[in-house]
């Protein structure tokens, strides 16, 4: 086969690595990439959110699947605009992605299908918004705008004056743009949170273990909230007994509201969860794979991803064996441009990276690099996220920033503490998480 992988991050290096690796896969093509996807892939100079660009290549160079990255894309209507050209795709049309692109669909949904998650209220105006938040009293809640906003467009506030400034930013600034022309605000959740990903035909579910991110950019979950400083997989926050839940009572519940909805689910549908004392509730679904979540689950699938996504743009999932994975721990650090996730220089030349992948177990998926006279400089926020096996989820952390340490460029800085969460599990010092029954 020939695949077409769309986006440049570390989630499209991630999945271009695996795909490369299947005996199904002749050539894989990524559109734009970056410099680590031109060494393990094939890079063609066109963006992500050139839709009818990328349907031109996949036909001339007659792609057998294509498979989307990044969420802007999708909410744009590429599986739509591919299929309507008889193109196999793998990820959700524009109805189905808007599961993500609009938050105010997804949280009526899960009321609708009684789907676990926070209570909710939603606004199309600011005054109706601020007038509520007045009403309330000291309420703590979060705001969120409606539409897709990088990862950004959630405020979690401690008291009404923070919550009504959110109001004010999102919808009347509109710092955001058009997706903070609706709002919702939720009731605030306490608890860990966690990622499970799943890759669904819209009929059959399969779920990847579980992982974790650390949103905030610095140690200890302080500071502004980024892309992602870091993921490690699997998490002893919960059992199988708990993943299990999650499947019957979010994942199952979820597609067969979009069955009902007349927006059938095909992709990997990605749940944001916290883990609360009432139980697992939904903060947010994603409908691709999370960046950097996707680059540890790659290092430990073992299955052969091309077979798996393959079979669900057939509508066959059920029919695939059951997906294997190395019982060893993945951790990824994100290394990052000074500045971020503010603004930050690009163009620096990054050295040591040959030393780095020498190291056993170790691989540095790249995420906003290019090359430049024959040097790899930095061209993006998160630059790398360094990515390691081990026997435990310390020994993963050793190795990835035994690797971290060779890697040098002007500005260059990362969370020192990815996986550091799992500790109190691993140690016994915190319970393993269950739902109440
Ligand atoms: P979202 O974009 O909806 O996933 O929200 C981004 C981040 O805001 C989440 O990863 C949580 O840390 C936080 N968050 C979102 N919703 C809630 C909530 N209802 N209660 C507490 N924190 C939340
Ligand atoms: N890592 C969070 C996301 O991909 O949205």
């Amino acid at each position: 086969m020939k695949i077409l992988v769309v986006g440049s991050g570390g989630r499209e290096h991630a999945l271009a690595w695996k795909l490369k690796q299947s005996p199904l896969v002749r050539q894989v093509f990524v559109a734009p990439g970056n410099a680590g996807t031109a060494k393990d892939a094939t890079n063609v100079p066109i963006a992500a959110e050139d839709i009818p660009g990328l349907v031109r290549f996949a036909r001339q160079e007659k792609i057998d699947l294509t498979v989307v990255g990044p969420e802007a894309p999708l909410a744009a209507g590429i599986v739509d605009a591919f299929q309507a050209e008889g193109l196999r795709i793998f990820g959700p049309s524009r109805l189905a992605a808007e599961l993500e692109s609009s938050k105010v669909f997804c949280k009526h949904l899960l009321r609708k299908f009684k789907v676990p998650t926070a209570e909710f209220w939603t606004f199309d105006q600011a005054e109706d918004a601020l007038r509520f938040l007045e009403n309330r009293g000291d309420m703590p809640v979060v705001v969120k705008a409606d539409g897709l906003a990088a990862g950004k467009g959630a405020f979690v506030c401690d008291n009404i004056e923070q919550a009504m400034h959110a109001v004010r930013q999102i919808a009347i600034d509109k710092i955001f743009g058009q997706a903070g022309n609706r709002l919702v605000i939720e009731e605030r959740l306490h608890g860990p949170e966690l990622s499970v990903l799943a890759i669904t035909d819209g009929k059959t579910i399969v779920t990847l273990q579980p992982a974790q991110d650390h949103k905030p950019a610095y140690d200890g979950d302080q500071g502004p909230n980024t892309g992602g400083m870091g993921a490690y997989s699997p998490t002893p926050l919960i059992d199988d007994a708990t993943l299990h839940w999650i499947e019957e009572h979010i994942l199952v519940p979820t597609v067969h509201a979009m069955n009902r909805e007349g927006r059938p689910f095909l992709g990997v549908l990605y749940a944001g969860l916290m883990l609360t004392i009432q139980g697992p509730r939904v903060l947010e679904f994603n409908v691709r794979f999370g960046d950097p979540e996707c680059q540890p689950l790659m290092m430990r699938l073992r299955s052969d991803l091309a077979e798996i996504l393959l079979a669900a743009t057939e509508r066959r999932l059920e029919a695939i064996e059951a997906v294997e994975w190395d019982p060893q721990a993945a951790v990824c650090v994100v290394m990052a441009s000074r500045g971020y996730p503010g603004s930050y220089e690009k163009g620096h030349p990054i050295r040591g990276l040959e030393e780095a992948e020498q190291l056993p177990g170790v691989k540095v998926f790249h995420a906003g690099t290019a090359s430049k006279d024959g040097q790899i400089v930095t061209a993006g926020g998160r630059v790398l996220g360094v990515t390691a096996l081990g026997e435990t989820i310390p020994q993963a952390k050793l190795h990835a920033y035994q690797a971290v340490k060779l890697i040098r460029w002007e500005g260059a800085w990362c969370r020192k503490d990815i996986s550091d969460k799992a500790l109190p599990y691993l140690t016994g010092a915190a319970p393993v998480y269950r739902p109440p029954t």
